[in-house]
């Protein structure tokens, strides 16, 4: 017997997206409840000790009031941190979104990859991990952008974001020494928000690894072969600011919630 199983996907803003369309098209058939902790965007800006004791309540108590069969953190600045705490402190299957260093360094022809992040992932010992254990053959750049996340933000709110703005934030991702960098990885779920204007903005090709994909299937499996199959029921978003969105920014959700949701 097949079953509705309730989904809960977390991010600091609407960068989760990313990873929920991606969910959504595997499992049409769950309940999905979208929260975007925006009365804390931007993670990147805030300190590690800061995040742990936002999102790890935050999340207790979102698990407790929704009752989801699994929680995805739709995070790179959340998740490279949180993970942890939260297998410890809730029984409930989680599933994470770390920089997916691994199939760039595998598939980088030129041995030269990028990591596109905040600040706070591109400084993480968890990060730093990643590339100690798979980058071996591997010339790595980290590079912490600053505002490249509000830049997808004030993208879907319809605000006009020049294209230096965007340009200023990948340039440092472009090395053209002995090598040129060949792979970017998009280490943030607001990034792929930006992926038209970042290909059409960068100095030459590169791949663009977004790991949304990875995710939704990581989800699929944990929940089995029956459960969330079947015609799409839809979804909610929750803003932890409990602000109403813009007119602009509730027709931008729409491709991604149908025509209802809640804030
Ligand atoms: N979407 C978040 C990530 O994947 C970060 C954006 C923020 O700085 O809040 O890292």
């Amino acid at each position: 017997m097949s079953h509705t199983p309730t989904i809960l996907v977390f991010d600091s803003g609407l960068g989760g997206l990313t990873v929920f369309r991606e969910i959504v098209k595997l499992r049409p058939g769950a309940r999905y409840v979208y929260v975007a902790d925006d009365a804390y965007f931007p993670y990147g800006q805030h300190t590690e000790d800061e995040i742990v004791a936002r999102v790890v309540p935050l999340v207790g108590d979102l698990i407790a009031e929704h009752r989801p069969n699994l929680v995805v953190i739709a995070c790179n600045t959340a998740s490279t941190l949180v993970m942890t705490h939260l297998r410890e402190a809730y029984s409930v299957p989680f599933v994470g979104t770390v920089p997916a260093i691994k199939p760039a360094c595998a598939s980088s022809k030129t041995k030269r990859v990028s990591v596109l992040g905040t600040k706070g992932t591109v400084k993480r010992e968890y990060t730093k991990k990643l590339i100690a254990d798979f980058a071996h053959d591997c010339d790595v750049t980290l590079v912490g952008a600053e505002n490249l996340a509000s830049l997808a933000e004030a993208t879907l709110r319809g605000e006009r974001v020049s294209n230096d703005a965007i340009a200023a934030e990948i340039a440092p991702c472009f090395l053209n020494g002995d090598a040129r960098t060949d792979t970017v990885v998009l280490a943030c779920t607001h990034y792929p928000l930006l992926l038209d204007q970042m290909v059409a903005l960068a100095p030459w090709k590169v791949d663009w690894i977004d790991p949304a994909p990875a995710i939704a299937r990581r989800v699929s499996d944990l929940l089995g072969a029956a459960n969330g199959l079947g015609e799409p029921i839809g979804g909610r978003i929750i803003f932890t600011s409990e602000q109403a969105p813009s007119p602009v920014l509730a027709k931008a959700l729409m491709p991604f919630f149908g025509a209802s949701f809640v804030s």
